[in-house]
């Protein structure tokens, strides 16, 4: 949450790079936006509170004047201490608008350092946590040391979680920063340095980065970027380059992210299954690089949609592998002093790799010996690292908050793991699990087709949410995962209130709320739990639902009970969960659209949760 984005060049590029890294940050967060500029021997802020584009009318208006910069610091916030307003909104200055800070994270000692520093007479311009940084640094950078100094000296005072960046007045053309398990990136170009919270926001700069370790400090000029650790001593870091294009994060012709993303799905899959199987659909338990066969039990950590990733991969591990797995959300499962050993296998699910709880989950994990396996779509995030093993999804950046492609790329990752799992463990004749693996290996181009078929059905379902109060999605088996990751994404982005259920406990509770203004959306599956749930989806319809189903192109009965069918590929076995979830998330984006909202960015929300 919150992003921070740092420049040091050429003149004319600065101010050009800091607003399109912002640009590419925003989804972690959009109350506020602000930059920061060394000019003419000062400092210089401008800051808007709402979406980037205020910051940017704001700036050029000025274009003129910031021809010259080469020095600057961005930031667009999420709020956590203090209300969305300018006062709030970072960069934050010391007291003589000697230094000025950008932060992402939370400091969870300031009000004892506020108070400390408010006894030494400082005075506060806002009610953030990062303000006691700005005010301790220029406190060093005023008796004399260098900002690099400063920081370093103050690291050790800071408790909780940052990335932080500041410049100084004294000191043009030179940023420094540090973090402490929030995100930070150094991008390496010719005659200028970057920096951001995340690769995608350099993408258009430089494919050439740097990783910041915790406790290190970073110090860019243009011509270099150079790393020092607690001891001050410099550390030599290898650089690493990135295959990601920049055009994978523009929109190239759809009018939102979520829907290109949507879209990407069937690359996203061909990309994650390509590092996961052989070309004939082999599993290939090497990829995994941990003692399989040792596995005696499975335990998957994650939050929001790659819990409910995870509640399928629960499904794949114990049906495959015959291995019992279990799913708990991270920030339950980090407070719940859980039980294991080291023949537990504990997977750890998140798309940025940097959400708190997951993170705080696997150190649990940790603590009672169980073997730690990521899951994540970023390459060198802090989940990585402290991971036994990864397996990295690559459905490529992903933009728009609602998450879609890594969902699916995250159940793909999950089912391979499970076909590795049973070729450790023998517990399917080999040709079985190739047939699986090759099926597998089939699915982008059956979610490319499920794509086309949805796609006018999800525009005109949209239609019978006009006036709809509430929302219920119902599921059995492996479609109620999918269920609850329907009513997820309707909910996050349109703000209509949506539940997911298991079909059959639909008559425990929520049938109460079931009238003309609830529609029902019901993701049928296949087989017996198909009938079942259809039983359940009539309950409804004697109740006056607008009933959606999710079904079979040549469902008859979906079609006699439903008010509309959304219609998916006939396909089920494993591949079904994919297949049903593309309409859903269809679905959720029309509504969203029909109500005038903004699909990329639902309010209150960040892409990445990085506090508790
Ligand atoms: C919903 C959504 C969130 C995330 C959750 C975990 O569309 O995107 O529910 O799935 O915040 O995020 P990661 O996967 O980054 O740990």
């Amino acid at each position: 949450m919150c992003g921070i984005v740092g420049y040091v060049g050429r003149e004319s590029r600065c101010v050009e790079v800091l607003l399109e890294g912002l640009r590419h940050l925003e989804y972690r967060g959009y109350d506020s936006a602000g930059l920061a500029l060394q000019r003419s021997g000062r400092i210089e802020r401008v800051r808007r509170v709402g979406h980037l584009e205020n910051l940017e009318r704001a700036v050029r208006g000025r274009n003129g004047d910031y021809a010259r910069v080469t020095t600057g610091v961005g930031h667009t916030r999420w709020a956590t201490h203090g209300r969305p307003s300018e006062e709030n909104a970072h960069p934050h200055l010391g007291g003589s608008g000697a230094v000025a800070v950008v932060h992402n994270g939370i400091i969870e000692n300031f009000a004892a350092l506020r108070s400390e520093l408010e006894d030494r007479g400082v005075r506060f311009a806002s009610e953030t946590d990062t303000e006691v940084v700005a005010h301790l640094l220029e406190e060093r950078v005023l008796s004399g040391a260098s900002l690099r100094e400063a920081l370093a000296g103050i690291l050790p005072r800071l408790e909780g979680t940052f990335a932080i960046a500041a410049i100084s007045r004294e000191e043009p053309g030179r940023i420094v920063a540090a973090r402490h398990q929030s995100p930070l990136v150094i991008g390496l170009g010719e005659g200028e340095s970057f920096l951001a919270s995340a690769i995608p926001a350099l993408l258009g700069q430089t494919r050439r980065f740097l990783l910041v370790e915790n406790g290190e400090v970073a110090e860019l000029t243009a011509g270099a970027a150079r790393l020092f650790g607690p001891d001050g001593a410099p550390v030599e870091r290898e650089v690493f380059e990135v295959d990601w294009d920049a055009e994978a994060v523009e929109l190239g012709g759809f009018e939102s992210y979520m829907l290109k993303e949507i879209h990407e799905q069937p690359a996203a899959l061909r990309a994650t299954l390509a590092g996961l199987l052989g070309p004939e659909g082999e599993a290939d338990t090497g990829a995994i690089g941990l003692p399989l066969r040792e596995v005696r039990r499975v335990v998957v950590v994650a939050c929001g949609t790659a819990y409910h990733a995870g509640l399928l991969g629960k499904a794949y591990i114990e049906r495959l592998a015959g291995l019992p797995a279990e799913v708990s959300v991270a920030s339950e499962y980090r407070y719940s002093e859980p039980v294991g050993d080291g023949d537990t296998l504990v997977v750890a699910i998140s798309q940025s790799g940097e959400t708190i709880d997951t993170l705080a989950a696997i150190q649990a994990a940790r603590r009672f010996g169980g073997r730690v396996l990521a899951i994540t779509n970023t390459r060198g995030s802090l989940i990585t690292r402290e991971a036994d093993a990864v397996l990295l999804t690559s459905a490529g950046p992903e933009i728009g908050v609602a998450a879609t492609k890594t969902f699916l790329a995250q159940i793909a990752a999950l089912q391979a793991l499970a076909l590795a799992l049973a070729a450790a463990r023998k517990t399917l004749p080999e040709g079985e699990l190739l047939r699986m693996g090759r099926g597998l290996r089939r699915l982008p181009e059956r979610v490319e087709e499920a794509i086309g078929l949805a796609a006018p059905a999800a525009r005109q379902a949209a239609a019978l949410f006009e006036s709809a109060r509430c929302a219920l999605f119902l599921g059995r088996g492996p479609a109620y995962p999918v269920a609850l990751e329907g009513a997820l994404k309707l909910k996050e982005i349109s703000y209509v209130p949506a539940e997911g259920y298991p079909a059959g406990e639909m008559k425990h509770g929520p049938i109460a709320l079931v009238d003309e203004r609830c529609p029902v959306v019901a993701v049928l599956g296949e087989g017996l739990l198909r009938e079942k749930t259809l039983s359940n989806v009539e309950e409804t319809v004697a109740r006056g639902a607008p009933v959606i189903a999710v079904a079979g192109t040549g469902d008859g009965d979906a079609r006699r009970l439903s008010g509309l069918l959304l219609p998916v590929p006939e396909e089920g076995g494993l591949l079904g969960p994919y297949l049903w979830t593309v309409p859903l998330q269809l679905l959720a984006y029309h509504v969203a659209r029909a109500r005038g909202l903004d699909v990329d960015k639902p309010r209150n929300l960040a892409k990445s949760v990085t506090v508790e």
